[in-house]
């Protein structure tokens, strides 16, 4: 899972080390990153990712997706985009093993809940890298049942394929191939339909967050977890320019086209909490005073609409929105 990030918001805290860069699936390229020194690395929990100084100069947020326990690398897989505006094609293309990659300390959005009375763990394509490391996890600490299910095109677009079709997996992971046909997806609902105290933790492709988004309506508030990917190379060409009132600090703001109201009111000094920032995670929420918001998070309810909005991707239908900023 990769996903863009704003360059000014970034401060890497760590160097580290390539220790080995090769292609592990069609167009997936995975990366194992160590202290220079040998040193230990700072923990991290499964789901989550490193900010990245990409060789292009643009910062791109990728998930960790070794085991947790692992206290002497880290790795992540890279798919390059066909359309990258040059951060996984210069990770693809230019990093090798002996260079040195500027990254920040680990942070979670995406995280395994411990209330869970069993996991279910569904992955598109490269989405598999933070559902990985959360299999990893519950598979070494017996933390709790699970069932991985990963989708993809065919075997030769599938990371990690090897592994997880070997036999100290069997009985845990599915794996689906629909050759790049809708109709042959993975028949999700006899695993959605009754929840039995479940959580479900879905990262892929922004339509199968959408059919999981609707077939689990009936899951109780917190028990569905989504994480995108795909915003590297999000389509601005049908956003249109809107203004937004800030109410308690009185300004107007024009968001342009291809900027999100996020980055517009943090330029301007306005403080917002942000993490995902692809209308996943929820921390972002921000209070809708007036106007119509084009919603486009996967954490809102309908009836949250028209009261709330999650300022790193939603817009507005409307020429203005009056938020509780
Ligand atoms: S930052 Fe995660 S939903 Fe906006």
């Amino acid at each position: 899972m990769g996903f863009f990030m704003s360059q000014a918001d970034f401060s890497p805290a760590l160097s580290l080390q390539v220790t080995d860069a090769r292609e592990i699936a069609r167009g997936i390229h995975l990366f194992e990153l160590r202290h220079p020194q040998g040193d230990d690395l700072p923990e991290f929990t499964p789901g989550s990712h490193l900010e990245v100084l990409t060789p292009a100069g643009l910062v791109r947020k990728y998930s960790l997706c070794n085991s947790a326990l692992e206290r002497d690398r880290y790795q992540i897989a890279v798919k390059r985009e066909p359309d990258s505006r040059g951060g996984s094609a210069s990770m693809a293309e230019q990093l090798k093993a002996g260079d040195m990659l500027p990254v920040s300390l680990p942070d979670n959005a995406f995280e395994l809940s411990p209330k869970a009375r069993h996991h279910l763990l569904i992955a598109g394509g490269i989405g598999i890298t933070p559902i990985l490391a959360m299999a990893r996890w519950l598979k070494e600490t017996d933390e709790g049942k699970f069932k991985l299910i990963y989708c993809s095109r065919d075997a030769e677009s599938t990371a990690f394929l090897e592994e997880l079709q070997s036999d100290e997996w069997q009985g845990l992971v599915t794996i689906h191939h629909d050759g790049g046909n809708p109709d042959e997806a993975f028949d999700l609902w006899p695993l959605l339909e009754n929840p039995k105290g479940g959580h479900v933790y879905c990262c892929g492709p922004r339509g199968m967050l959408e059919a999981i988004r609707d077939m689990t309506g009936h899951w109780t508030g917190g028990s569905v977890h989504f994480e995108s990917f795909g915003a590297e190379t999000r389509d601005t060409s049908q956003n249109t320019p809107f203004t937004v009132q800030l109410a308690k600090s009185g300004m107007t703001l024009e968001v342009p086209a291809d900027r999100s109201i996020l980055e517009v009111v943090r330029e301007h000094g306005v403080q917002v909490s942000s993490s995902c920032e692809s209308g996943t995670c929820g921390s972002c929420r921000t209070g809708l005073l007036a106007g119509e918001a084009e919603h486009r998070d996967m954490v809102l309810f309908p009836e949250e609409h028209d009261s709330q909005i999650m300022v790193c991707v939603s817009r507005a239908r409307s020429d203005e929105l009056t938020l509780d900023l």
